[in-house]
């Protein structure tokens, strides 16, 4: 069993210490905002926080978390109210929307530590995490959005 906490909450799992946390978040836990992209890390669909640190959950293994702070789209913020959560509706950042929790994850890590970055700051940020429809203007205009409302 390994315990740690997810969205403020403590749970034991029950899993091999190597099984990819993605797969913890999404089969044990049902906590699907999360995506399977890749599964190598290149991608970033995956993204969550542990420790408030933006991680790519498919190349984390479950020992990795054990006593630390998970957190992933849904335990972002209440209500889905964070600033980027509601400048992503603003700007209608998505498309197909399979990469958005993964590009809001990565976002919100940047915001966390430097409430104000610079264009350039944030295209560097944000240049591991990919999206197959193209979205990237609307998603640097809603980062941007944020850090001017937020
Ligand atoms: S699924 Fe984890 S980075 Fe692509
Ligand atoms: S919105 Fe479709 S992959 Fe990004």
């Amino acid at each position: 069993m390994t315990a740690f906490t997810i969205n403020g909450r403590t749970v034991d799992v029950a899993a091999e210490p190597d099984t990819p946390l993605l797969w913890i978040i999404r089969d044990q836990l049902k906590l699907t905002g999360t995506k399977f992209g890749c599964g190598i890390a290149v991608c970033g669909a995956c993204t969550v926080h542990v420790d408030g640190e933006p991680t790519r959950s498919c190349q984390t293994h479950l020992q990795d978390v054990a006593g630390r702070q998970v957190t992933t789209i849904e335990g972002l913020a209440p209500d889905a109210g964070h600033p980027l959560q509601k400048a992503w509706i603003a700007e209608q950042a998505p498309q197909c929307g399979y990469c958005q929790s993964g590009q809001i994850m990565q976002a919100a890590g940047l915001l966390a530590r430097n409430p104000h970055p610079s264009r350039d700051e944030i295209v560097a940020h944000m240049d591991g995490n990919l999206c197959r429809c193209g979205t990237y203007d609307r998603i640097l205009r809603a980062i941007e959005r944020a850090a001017q409302e937020g």
